[in-house]
């Protein structure tokens, strides 16, 4: 029997950490589908099409070392504005959503386009300045050259564009539950995150 966690919200929320602590727990696979977007934002900074380079991602696109650099998280958010490179997404993510053993997916549009029958949904969010500084300390500690302005200014742009866009905004379902993790520990996080899926089972 399949059983599907949706996991949405903005950059450095916390989904991630929450995501992978919540498969490890229930014992359920895990997709961060934002790689996706990274994979195909990735290959049109090399000059790629970004609707060819979707309707083509390949293993190899999904395991680069660059994905997580700030250029690649702004062509991410850029290609993820159209249709096409969306369209070409869906049947993977749903597949992987529906695999026996259950699934948690996150990103963006999991609870209300991608998966709108998810057993669990929750939407992670903080405040941007709180978001920024995760994400800077998280940058700079891998070595990367990056500000703290900078940062911010970074994840404010991205905010726009992906709850702007036409095509699957993010936003909180209307049956997702918000978990605001500004002031809240990683483990406490988790445990609210765990506690609101074991409510579902
Ligand atoms: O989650 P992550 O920061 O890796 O996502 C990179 C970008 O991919 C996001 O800013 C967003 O534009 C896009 N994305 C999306 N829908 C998803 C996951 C990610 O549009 N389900």
């Amino acid at each position: 029997m399949s059983f599907t966690v949706a996991i949405d919200g903005p950059a450095a929320a916390g989904k991630g950490t929450i995501s992978k602590a919540v498969a490890a727990h229930f014992g359920f696979a895990h997709l961060d589908t934002g790689l996706l977007y990274r994979a195909v934002g990735a290959q049109t900074l090399d000059g790629l099409d970004a609707i060819k380079a979707a309707k083509s991602l390949t293993p190899e696109a999904l395991a680069r070392s660059d994905l997580r650099t700030p250029a690649v998280a702004q062509a991410a958010s850029k290609v993820a504005v159209v249709a096409e490179v969306r369209a070409a997404l869906v049947d993977f993510q749903r597949a992987f959503a529906r695999r026996a053993g259950g699934a948690v997916l996150d990103g963006r549009d999991i609870g209300t386009v991608i998966c709108p029958d998810a057993e669990a949904k929750l939407f992670i969010t903080a405040s941007a300045e709180v978001r920024a500084e995760r994400r800077y300390l998280e940058l700079a500690d891998k070595g990367q050259d990056v500000t703290r302005a900078q940062v911010l200014k970074d994840v404010k742009e991205r905010d726009a564009r992906d709850a702007e866009r036409a095509t699957a905004p993010m936003k909180a379902a209307d049956d997702a539950v918000v978990l605001d993790t500004s002031t809240l520990s990683i483990n406490d996080a988790v445990a609210q995150a765990l506690a609101l899926i074991e409510q579902r089972k």
